[in-house]
């Protein structure tokens, strides 16, 4: 079905906008995928220093370079850096789950 993914994102961004007019703290927000390895890897990779972006904050062209200031970050505060597998594997989430277009 070819709007599946579109139709998905869209009803992704009402859910968001619906639970950020509430005023009560969220400590969690949905991502996709959540019950995917995928996910599990991004969140492992991508928490430690601040809660993980949501996939949308970037389109699919900026994500590879975040990814490569991020590790930067890792190496600077002493961290191990992630694996390439890692990377790769945070890369393909993203870029899978990126915002479409540009900003
Ligand atoms: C070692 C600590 C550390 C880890 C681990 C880390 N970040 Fe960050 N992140 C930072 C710092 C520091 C900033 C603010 C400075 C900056 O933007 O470079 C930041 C800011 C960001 C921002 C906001 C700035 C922007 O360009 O939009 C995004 C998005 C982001 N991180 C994504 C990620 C992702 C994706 C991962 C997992 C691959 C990750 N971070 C893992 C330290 C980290």
């Amino acid at each position: 079905m070819k709007f599946g993914p579109l139709l998905c994102g869209i009803m992704l961004i009402l859910g968001l906008a619906a639970c950020d007019s509430g005023n009560s703290p969220k400590l969690t927000v949905d991502y996709p995928e959540m019950d995917s390895p995928a996910f599990q890897n991004y969140r492992a990779q991508c928490s430690e220093c601040h809660v993980p972006p949501r996939t949308t904050t970037h389109t699919a062209d900026e994500w590879p370079s975040v990814i490569a200031r991020m590790q930067q970050h890792r190496v600077q505060r002493r961290m191990a850096p992630m694996k390439v597998s890692e990377m790769t594997a945070v890369r393909d989430y993203l870029v899978r789950n990126a915002a479409v277009g540009t900003h």
